[in-house]
């Protein structure tokens, strides 16, 4: 982690932890950000109310429950800090695109990242029981996620070597990631079309040296000989699979479940200020 994750991080942390989950009065902000702020607490504060936390849910128990739209929107309040409202990510593959991912993937991957399977400093402390909440909160949040349509312009490789890549992609990944990179639901085989070339390049190889303790041991198999020109050109061409059109989003769509989100360059939003210093009170006059 450089140093603006662990910043990142520590922001985050402080938007859980706002004053109006505290004990002492709410400061009267001003403007736009208040809204954004209040909504943020009153979510937080909703997700903090759930079960306890050491509630270890095996995948089974999630993937049976109906899943409730409405309160994945309001679960998805604390992702959007890092992943952006529209689940976009970013291009440069600090944070992968989740919109229109498999629910069955986004659940294994959440549990595993919750269980400490994957190497996510960033957002292990935003999968905890106690942030994310129990088995329901997991079945709604990725639900609403899977709804999401996905951004038109995700990060692509350099393009230097795409029929190498073609070809490689359908010798060694359609099989299980699908010939459009479309994943596959029953398998938790995540799909792969529209994600960051970025992204694709760091989980590639932390599927393959390991770092990604739960992953697929055959696919870790199928990659083991592959040497970097051939990563490169087989992730460049996964990054140029497109997502069917109707899970894409339309030109210039902003999610309008969160209207107030303030779009930082960092996808951060700036904390609230601080709380006025009150007057010194004068001292007794001598
Ligand atoms: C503090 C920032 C942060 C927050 C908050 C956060 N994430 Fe993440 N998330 C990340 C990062 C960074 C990664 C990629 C980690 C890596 O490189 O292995 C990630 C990865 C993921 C993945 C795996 C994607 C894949 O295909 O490999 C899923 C699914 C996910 N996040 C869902 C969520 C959900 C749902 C929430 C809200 C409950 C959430 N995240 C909150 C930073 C965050
Ligand atoms: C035997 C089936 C199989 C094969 C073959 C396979 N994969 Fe995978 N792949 C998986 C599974 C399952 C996962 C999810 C692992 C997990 O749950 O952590 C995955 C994960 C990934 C990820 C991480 C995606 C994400 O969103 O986190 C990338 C990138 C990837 N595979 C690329 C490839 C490429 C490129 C090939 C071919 C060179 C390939 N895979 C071959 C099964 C396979």
């Amino acid at each position: 982690m450089d140093r603006t994750d662990t910043k990142k991080t520590e922001q985050c942390i402080r938007l859980t932890r706002l004053p109006c989950l505290q004990p002492q009065p709410r400061p009267r902000w001003q403007g736009p950000l208040a809204s954004l702020l209040i909504g943020l607490c009153l979510s937080a504060a909703q997700v903090i109310a759930g079960p306890p936390a050491d509630a270890a849910e095996d995948y089974e128990s999630v993937i049976v429950l109906t899943p409730n739209i409405d309160n994945g929107r309001r679960v998805y309040l604390v992702c959007a800090v890092c992943h952006g409202p529209e689940g976009w990510g970013t291009p440069d593959g600090t944070y992968p695109q989740i919109a229109g991912q498999l629910r069955e993937v986004i659940i294994k991957q959440l549990e595993d990242i919750r269980a400490g399977n994957r190497d996510n400093p960033l957002m292990y402390p935003f999968a905890l029981t106690r942030i994310l909440g129990g088995p329901q909160n997991l079945a709604d949040v990725a639900a609403y996620v899977e709804t999401l349509p996905m951004t038109p312009h995700n990060g692509l490789g350099p393009g230097v070597d795409l029929e190498l890549g073609e070809r490689l992609y359908a010798d060694n990944c359609a099989d299980c990631h699908g010939e459009r990179g479309e994943g596959n639901p029953g398998k938790r085989i995540p799909a792969l079309a529209g994600q960051h070339f970025i992204y694709l390049v760091r989980q590639f190889e932390a599927i393959r040296n390991g770092r990604r303790k739960n992953a697929n041991s055959e696919m870790v198999k199928q990659i083991a000989g592959f040497n970097q020109g051939e990563e490169m050109a087989v992730l460049d061409y996964v990054s140029r699979l497109r997502p069917p059109p109707e899970k894409m989003a339309a030109e210039g769509w902003l999610n309008p479940d969160f209207p107030n989100f303030v779009r930082e360059p960092l996808g951060v939003p700036p904390l609230p200020p601080a709380p006025p210093v009150p007057p010194p009170t004068p001292g007794p006059i001598p």
